[in-house]
């Protein structure tokens, strides 16, 4: 096969962006409310016949893995563990040639039951969110009282062999940005890569101040007043993640600066909704409908060209800092992260 035909077969875009990442959202529902996600009320859930069924779910995974050329699917919510379904999806996606990397986005509730049967199952690693390790900050924050489970679940990752653990944390102005330092105290001792997540516009009440987010910066300072943080020369590819060497090393910490560092020209994702909807970006405005051809007998072949059409418009970047910017009709946890 030539490059070109090769070329044409993975899910370019206009830019010379190849997506070999999807991310796919198994449900928008979740047992958390964290506030910069959505608010305390919930949201109204999608209706569930508009969800993808688990067959659909898989046949568009695997359309994705033969015929674009996708190397790792991480499956994300809403709450991925919420969804009923979810280890025999993995069983299945681990069946696919060529094998895609496993990966989960959870909050961690449920995990400590279910580390064991994902692993054996066939997932690969979990990122983990965790934005406190204080009990009545994490109600603040959440909305909920299940610290106790998410710190379970972080240790059955771990104890399952998903390692390293990866724990995501974003940090809120006056509420948990004090606790960073301490968050990377957590991490090492437990082995855990911890990354910082910068705040998105993606909530669904549409709270987000530019003014208001801590920034890369900020982070690089909490952290800096505790322990030691050298650049880390290791190539970043398409990681999001700036990182950094922790005291010399070789622990790391990771900063997710999406918002004040965009790394929009080495993005490598594409990402499917719940209702079977491809979005080439967090921050699209469209979305290309897979599930209508899905149901409606399109082959293999013609879902594989929508969604190649679907990511050749994928724009440059989220112009999160253009003054013209709009918020995604759809917040994150209907999105998937
Ligand atoms: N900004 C930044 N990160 C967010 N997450 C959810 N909403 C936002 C937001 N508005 C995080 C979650 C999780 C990951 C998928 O994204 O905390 O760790
Ligand atoms: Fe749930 Fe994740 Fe949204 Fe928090 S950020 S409410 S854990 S979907």
């Amino acid at each position: 096969m030539t490059v070109e035909t090769r070329k044409a077969l993975t899910l370019v875009d206009q830019f010379g962006r190849v997506a070999t990442d999807l991310r796919v959202s198994l449900t928008d529902r979740c047992n958390l409310r964290c506030s910069y996600c959505m608010p305390p009320e919930g949201l109204p859930w999608l209706p569930r016949q508009e969800l993808l069924t688990d067959a659909e779910v898989v046949r568009l995974c695997r359309i994705a893995v033969e015929r674009l050329g996708v190397r790792q699917v991480r499956l994300t919510g809403g709450e991925p563990l919420l969804r009923p379904g979810l280890v025999d999806i993995v069983t299945e996606l681990a069946t696919l040639s060529p094998r895609p990397e496993l990966a989960l986005t959870t909050n961690g509730i449920g995990l400590a039951r279910l580390a064991g049967p994902l692993r054996a199952a066939g997932l690969d690693r979990v990122n983990v969110s965790l934005d406190t390790l204080r009990p009545d900050r994490f109600e603040t924050l959440a909305h909920r009282r299940r610290l106790p489970d998410v710190l379970a679940g972080i240790a059955a990752a771990a104890e399952a062999g998903m390692t390293p653990v990866k724990v995501n944390t974003v940090l809120l102005r006056d509420l948990n940005e004090d606790e960073a330092p301490e968050l990377l105290d957590y991490a090492l001792e437990h082995g855990l890569e911890l990354r910082f997540i910068e705040q998105m516009p993606l909530d669904a009440q549409h709270g987000w101040r530019r003014d208001r987010m801590v920034t890369a910066d900020e982070i690089l300072a909490w952290l800096s007043s505790r322990h030691e943080l050298a650049p880390d020369d290791r190539e970043r590819g398409s990681a999001p993640a700036q990182t950094w060497l922790v005291d010399g090393g070789p622990a790391r910490v990771g900063i997710v600066a999406s918002v004040t560092r965009p790394f929009c020209g080495d993005c490598d994702r594409t990402r499917l909704t719940a209702d079977g909807q491809v979005r080439s970006c967090l921050f699209s405005r469209d979305e290309a409908d897979l599930r209508g051809g899905l149901r409606g007998g399109a082959t293999d072949e013609e879902l594989a060209a929508a969604w190649r059409t679907a990511m050749w418009g994928k724009a440059p970047g989220h112009a999160i800092n253009d003054p013209s910017f709009l918020q995604p009709s759809r917040p994150m946890s209907a999105i998937g992260g």
